[in-house]
């Protein structure tokens, strides 16, 4: 583990969610992408300093995850993303632990990271995903 790299919140009306973040806590949007494989649309926010960034999730089908978060439980946090160097082998490690992933192998996340999550029946009732950046373009080195 390196850092908390964001916090994942379940919004039904992401376009007001931003507009809240920016207006009352002075976050600034940095990023949006659609997920379609998933169904969501996400939004990433960020302070001034470097720090954990807030996700926003919106559901764009009835059948996405998020869409079923917000029908459970209305809109909230959802996970909680910590970042680490090599996601294959924290994830073994979780495994050794006892700590079901949801996937066999990392998917595709934010910004060509890599993603895997860890069942929340084993983790004190928080969804806590794993994030690998990608690595950085040859322009940033
Ligand atoms: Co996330």
């Amino acid at each position: 583990m390196t850092s908390i790299d964001h916090v994942g919140v379940a919004v039904a009306d992401l376009a007001g969610a931003i507009a809240f973040y920016e207006s009352t806590l002075g976050l600034r949007l940095t990023h949006t992408e659609v997920n379609r494989s998933s169904g969501i649309t996400e939004a990433m926010l960020a302070g001034d300093e470097p720090g954990a960034c807030l996700q926003l999730l919106a559901p764009t089908t009835p059948s996405s995850v998020i869409a079923k978060f917000l029908d459970r439980s209305g809109p909230g946090v959802q996970h909680v993303a910590f970042r680490v160097d090599d996601l294959e082998a924290v994830s073994g490690s979780f495994r050794t632990s006892r700590v079901r992933m949801l996937y066999e192998h990392a998917v595709a996340g934010t910004s060509g990271s890599l993603i895997n999550f860890a069942h929340p029946k084993d983790c004190g009732g928080v969804l806590i995903e794993l994030v690998q950046p990608a690595p950085p373009a040859p322009s940033d080195q």
